[in-house]
């Protein structure tokens, strides 16, 4: 099985073969990360954005890295949280599954996440590092094709909620 390693870091700074970006359903760019990674990108990459016409919750589309150190970026809007009722953790699964098999499609090797949905989406972090891990082993455990996942967290509550959530799921 691959691996999977949660690091503390800027995922604009990975050097690995696709990073995947916590965008929102125009593709057209925003704050946090999805913020810092069109800045990091260039221009370039919004232009690549704009004729793939946004992408729906949960889908992942795929672009070139430009001027980042990863070759692809894997967008994928996360869901905005509304109490967990809505359909909300099956939508953030599909995000990382969606994301995973995109990368796959692509012949990637190493993909690197930040924490979909819990920044500005407001998806209560326990909740989506749950969610998160058990969808990534599952992937893992059923394909050979990826080396290694890492999810790349900004802060450290969010680095130990996805070390946390991994040890229960691999345990
Ligand atoms: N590297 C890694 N992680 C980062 C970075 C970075 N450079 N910048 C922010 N983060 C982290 C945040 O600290 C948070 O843990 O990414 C996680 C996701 O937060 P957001 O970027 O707010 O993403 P999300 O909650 O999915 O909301 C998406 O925000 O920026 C807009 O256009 C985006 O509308 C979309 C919404």
């Amino acid at each position: 099985m691959a691996e999977f390693a949660v690091i503390r870091g800027d995922i604009t700074e990975s050097k690995v073969d696709a990073i995947v970006n916590a965008a929102n359903t125009t593709l057209l760019g925003g704050g946090g990360v999805d913020g810092a990674i069109h800045r990091a990108a260039g221009p370039e990459l919004f232009a690549a954005c704009v004729p793939l016409n946004g992408c729906l919750t949960g889908e992942a589309k795929i672009t070139p890295g430009f001027k980042l150190p990863s070759k692809w970026v894997i967008h994928t809007p996360g869901p905005v949280w509304h109490g967990g009722q809505q359909g909300e953790p099956e939508l953030l699964a599909n995000c990382y599954r969606n994301s995973l098999r995109l990368a796959m499609d692509h012949g990637c090797k190493t993909v690197d996440f930040p924490s979909l949905s819990t920044g500005v989406y407001g998806y209560p972090l326990a909740d989506a590092a749950a969610v998160a891990t058990q969808t990534i082993a599952t992937v893992l455990a059923k394909s050979n094709d990826l080396q290694r996942v890492r999810l790349v967290a900004f802060d450290d509550a969010t680095a130990a909620a996805y070390r946390v959530a991994w040890a229960q799921v691999v345990d």
